[in-house]
């Protein structure tokens, strides 16, 4: 109802990248960062971490980013035992966490260029990935003003991916901080550095060190933290394979909320009365945008038999416009995947398909770098696609109009529920789609990706999450350690 809004509240308006002076002005902002290196390592309450450290490089180039030192276990259970919850006023809280955000857009520069470098990020990826993060800040902040929640007064592990960074790193921070909570906050290995300079700019805007600390690391330090029976819960964005360990791992005590975020094979509908211009723009856009590299993206797209060959025509044309390359260059739409390991598992699954005469379109990428081809295979049906194939690569089927409903619980027989596309301009089909669809987000007759914080909350079924949806106003109350409900999924 109108009531889960906040009239008083504004997404950031983000940054017209069609607009050529402010092109010019983000491009000598992030400019002056080119070659800049930085360093992470635990940021604890008092004293300093242990643990191994390593080089991080650019995943385009292979030029240095900076290093990273790894938070050993030591360094976890101290961090554990200095931890204490954030006891101040919920309306300091809130200033604080708005403080942030201000400090993160003040900082915008630094943070496009580290997430191009480390992430491998273009422009209009960084400008969307720093507007979701301080648009979780100011929702969390203004959500927690209009429910005036308990405080949880709790112990938080925040274990998040490196596809978004910044954005996914920070809105878990801050649900968990604004309720009052104590936080350990764990990035992707891969994404260590853009995490230490927002959580020093968390600490700057205010928030108590023994509230904040950043364990850097990988699956190691993860296990150490999500294994200790004094943290109250868990908030988890990733692979549903680490989010099945992390359960095993909480199990010890039990009751504990899991807050999961995972993949999705996600799919697509495109019926013969949809508008292929549309469908195409919509099918490169949810494929192809990130490198593929989206929870949300989209995997399977399903082409009702009559339209199937114009679509694909069309869509080969689209792909042909893409440019793929270095993200620091102004002219790039499509990065890197994120490292050489990505990269090889994408590309043995294409290989398969290639073994098997089932690549049907293509587009040449620079082959220094860990780029992958934007790549369109053929299958039977959603059920032969064994598993996420997280890059730029569209699974493509067709259908015939009486099947409908077959393909739509081939859909939900993934067991996964992200995200659904659904091209038609027929009302009634529409809705007999979205009554008999399992998934969290569904679009019509649009992209599938980019959900909007505080409009469009966002989150999966079954395999995909544990619920409730991030941005929304059911997110808060799981953070109150009061409420020990579990989630039977
Ligand atoms: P991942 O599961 O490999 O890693 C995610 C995080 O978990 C990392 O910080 C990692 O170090 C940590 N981790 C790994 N093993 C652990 C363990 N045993 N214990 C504790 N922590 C552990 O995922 P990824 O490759 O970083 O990210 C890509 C995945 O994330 C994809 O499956 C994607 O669909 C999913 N994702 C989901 C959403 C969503 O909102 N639903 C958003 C972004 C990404
Ligand atoms: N929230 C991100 C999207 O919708 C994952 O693309």
């Amino acid at each position: 109802g109108p009531e889960l809004f906040q009239p008083s509240r504004q997404n950031s308006r983000g940054r017209d990248l069609t607009d050529r002076p402010t092109l010019a002005m983000l491009d000598a902002e992030r400019g002056a960062f080119r070659d800049t290196t930085w360093t992470a390592a635990p940021i604890l309450a008092e004293g300093e971490g242990t643990g191994p450290t390593r080089p991080l490089t650019e995943p385009a180039t292979g030029a240095p980013v900076g290093q990273v030192t790894e938070a050993d276990a030591a360094t976890v259970a101290r961090a554990i035992e200095q931890a204490r919850p954030w006891d101040a006023p919920l309306s300091d809280r809130a200033a604080i966490l708005r403080k942030a955000a201000d400090l993160y857009e003040a900082n915008e520069g630094e943070v496009l260029a580290i997430v191009a470098r480390e992430a491998g990020k273009t422009l209009a990826d960084a400008v969307g990935e720093l507007r979701e993060a301080v648009d979780f800040l100011r929702y969390y902040a203004a959500e927690a003003e209009r429910t005036q929640p308990e405080a949880g007064n709790g112990l938080w592990a925040c274990i998040s991916p490196w596809n978004f960074p910044l954005a996914i790193f920070t809105g878990q921070i801050a649900a968990a901080l604004v309720m009052g909570n104590a936080v350990l906050a764990k990035p992707a290995p891969q994404t260590p550095l853009i995490a230490a300079r927002a959580v020093r700019w968390l600490h700057e805007a205010g928030v108590p060190r023994t509230a904040l600390q950043l364990l850097p690391g990988g699956a190691e330090t993860g296990a150490a933290l999500t294994s200790d029976p004094r943290l109250s819960g868990v908030a988890f964005t990733g692979s549903t394979a680490t989010a099945q360990r992390i359960r095993q791992a909480m199990a010890a005590v039990p009751g504990r909320p899991l807050i999961a975020e995972t993949g999705g094979i996600n799919a697509m509908v495109v019926d013969s009365t949809a508008l292929p211009e549309q469908a195409v723009r919509d099918i490169v856009t949810g494929a192809f945008r990130s490198a593929g590299q989206r929870c949300s993206a989209l995997r399977c797209l399903y082409l009702q038999e009559e339209v199937a060959e114009p679509v694909l025509e069309m869509l080969r044309g689209a792909m042909a416009e893409l440019r793929p390359g270095n993200p620091w260059d102004l002219s790039t739409d499509l990065g890197p995947v994120i490292d050489t390991q990505a990269r090889d598992t994408i590309l043995s699954h294409v290989q398969k398909a290639r073994a098997e005469g089932r690549v049907i379109a293509e587009v040449p990428v620079p082959t220094s770098g860990t780029f992958v081809a934007p790549t369109v295979i053929r299958v039977p049906g959603i059920e032969a696609i064994e598993r996420e194939v997280f890059g730029p690569v569209l699974h493509v089927a067709t259908y015939k109009a009486a099947d409908l409903d077959r393909v739509l619980d081939a859909i939900n027989a993934t067991g996964m529920g992200l995200t659904f596309g659904f091209h038609s301009r027929i009302d009634d089909r529409v809705q007999q789609v979205v009554d008999r669809v399992k998934a969290g987000n569904l679009y019509i007759n649009r992209n599938q990706i980019g959900a909007v914080v505080g409009s469009q909350p966002f989150g999966g079924e079954g395999l995909s999450g544990t619920g409730p949806k991030a941005g929304g106003p059911h997110y808060l109350p799981r953070f109150g350690v009061l409420r020990r409900e579990t989630h039977p999924g």
